[in-house]
């Protein structure tokens, strides 16, 4: 007779406080499409955005994590979308070069705040990449996407910067333009991904390096849902995002399901407006 092992009960999770970055979407607006997600013909609602915005804010300050804010510039509407303005790792800062001319101003006006906010050691970057949309920082690694946006060079510019390994990631679906539309970190050391969003290269790379990790489906992905913001225990998500919101209950996570509909238009979700700031 064989003995089934028992049901091991998901692990209890610890929350880390963390300090974001936000800017609120006063001039949010889709005025031009670099991504699928993107019409500007169907437009977008700025007040709606920053309705849902706020909620996404009054989130984080409600699980006891540190919002800073950065004004919005007229004519960038997409500077809303914070995680890509930088990287921001052990107080240094890996700058942003923007891929697409419309958003290039967006850099040097994160790179600013920051430098005028006690982050002494801002590194202007040479080559192409949009900070923490495909740079994702686990406790020993970082893993980082190519494919529609960041080179690869700046994937060695970063590692070489900031000191830690960085492990290419290549994305092969235009809706999943950025690691983080497809990858969150639930931990330092674990992450949940949509894998059709990969090469499959890269997917075996994943599954070598995170055999726990927790794995949606595309209808998860097609939501945004993997644009998701975990401190090691609450992971703030998408509520559409229903078949992975079920599976982080069951791996012991709390989700905290919120309505970025709006912003979803210009292909954004929770982590995209995040910026973390790791001192
Ligand atoms: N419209 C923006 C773009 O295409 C959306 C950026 C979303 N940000 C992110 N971290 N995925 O650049």
């Amino acid at each position: 007779m064989t003995v089934m092992p028992a049901m091991e009960p998901a692990p209890a999770r610890t929350a880390l406080r963390r300090h974001y970055l936000m800017c609120r979407p006063e001039h949010f607006a889709v005025t031009y499409a670099i991504n699928p997600w993107m019409d500007p013909a169907a437009g977008a609602d700025a007040a709606r955005a920053v309705a849902q915005w706020e909620a996404l804010r009054a989130a984080y300050l409600r699980l006891g994590h540190e919002v800073s804010l950065i004004e919005p510039v007229a004519g960038l509407p997409d500077m809303v979308f914070a995680a890509n303005g930088a990287l921001v790792v052990g107080g240094r800062v890996y700058g942003a070069r923007f891929t697409h001319a419309e958003r290039r101003a967006e850099g040097p006006a994160y790179a600013a705040w920051l430098r005028a906010n006690g982050f002494g050691e801002v590194r202007e970057p040479e080559h192409v990449n949009e900070g923490e949309g495909d740079f994702l920082t686990l406790d020993h690694v970082i893993l980082a996407g190519t494919g529609f946006r960041t080179e690869i060079a700046a994937h060695q510019e970063a590692q070489e910067f900031l000191g830690r390994p960085v492990v290419t990631l290549r994305l092969v679906d235009p809706r999943f333009y950025h690691l983080d539309t497809a990858l969150f970190p639930l931990d330092g050391g674990n992450v949940a991904y949509f894998p059709g969003a990969f090469s499959p290269g890269s997917r075996a790379v994943l599954e070598r390096l995170f055999p726990e990790a927790v794995v949606a489906d595309e209808r998860d992905a097609a939501v945004l849902g993997l644009n998701a913001v975990c401190d090691g225990r609450n992971v703030v998500i998408n509520a559409e995002a229903e078949g992975l919101i079920g599976a982080l209950r069951e791996h012991g996570y709390d989700p905290v399901p919120v309505d970025l509909s709006e912003l979803r238009k210009a292909g954004g979700g929770p982590k995209c407006c995040t910026l973390e700031l790791r001192g």
